[in-house]
């Protein structure tokens, strides 16, 4: 499968079929993860986690026998970094036919914290379930996709400008059309789909439009890991150099630079 493809037929599994990962499958996925890189150059530890052996669950998975946690030092753009990489493996794992999901929220986060060893001076902001989806979805996960509309996304003129934020942006060629294409169908914590990217010549500036509700705390932004998820699709359809410079284009209330991409 080419990356839109894997992007286009790619779900959140929150039903698993029972079956632990075949042996051959689990060590394609620990050498992968050993080699993600993502372009701030922080790097993301992976630990592969028995969910029986440390007891961990979700109310919202079931059958997973195994979970995947990344830890990272608590450095600026943590969030992003993790984001960028973990997506990196979301998609592989898919490749390989093996279903994840996010999971920021509905988790026993301490829980978690403990079994994947996170030390002072490191966040562990999101981790996944990994296994064989099932035949069919748990009652509770079509309820849920239905209630998120999970299955639809904002159209390109709400997400995507050309120099201001009220033109929206054509894209001319067919690469820079399937990177858009690719961001638009990035998963984001309850599909908020924060990204907003306003193109200036060969720059494209990526902006946090954040939604209501998502203070944080503890001093991390999970919307900022939906950036980084959207920074590597569209990376990942269309290469570049990222850049950590705003602009200083106006961007109005509730809009926060977060990086650009130069073509
Ligand atoms: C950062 C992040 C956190 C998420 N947290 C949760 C979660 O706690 N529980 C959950 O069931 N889904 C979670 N999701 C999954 C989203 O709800 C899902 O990606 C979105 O609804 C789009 O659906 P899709 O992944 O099937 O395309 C999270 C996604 C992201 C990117």
């Amino acid at each position: 499968m080419d990356m839109m493809e894997l992007v286009r037929t790619r779900r959140s599994v929150r039903t698993f079929d029972g079956q632990p990962l075949k042996a051959e499958d689990e060590s394609k996925l620990r050498e992968y993860m050993r080699e993600i890189e993502n372009p701030y150059g922080i790097p993301v530890r992976f630990v592969l986690l028995d969910a029986k052996e440390h007891g961990l669950s979700s109310p919202v998975i079931v059958g997973e026998s195994r979970y995947v946690a990344a830890k990272v030092d608590r450095v600026p753009h943590g969030e992003e970094a993790v984001g960028y990489s973990f997506e990196k493996l979301v998609l592989y794992a898919w490749s390989t036919g093996i279903g994840t999901t996010w999971i920021g929220g509905t988790m026993k986060r301490s829980l978690f914290e403990r079994a994947a060893d996170v030390r002072d001076g490191e966040w562990m902001f999101c981790v996944s379930p990994l296994g064989y989806p099932a035949k069919k979805m748990s009652a509770r996960e079509s309820i849920m996709r239905k209630a998120i509309k999970a299955d639809e996304r904002k159209s390109a003129s709400q997400l995507f400008f050309d120099r201001d934020f009220s033109t929206p942006l054509t894209a001319e060629d067919e690469k820079l059309r399937d990177a858009l294409e690719m961001v638009r169908w990035a998963p984001s914590a309850t599909n908020s789909q924060p990204w907003r990217i306003l193109r200036d010549g060969s720059a494209f500036h990526f902006y946090l439009e954040h939604t209501k509700g998502y203070t944080s705390d503890a001093g991390w932004d999970m919307q900022k890991i939906d950036m980084g998820i959207a920074l590597c699709h569209f990376m990942g359809a269309a290469g570049g150099e990222l850049v950590l410079s705003d602009p200083g284009i106006p961007a109005g209330e509730g809009r926060e630079y977060i990086a650009t991409v130069k073509l």
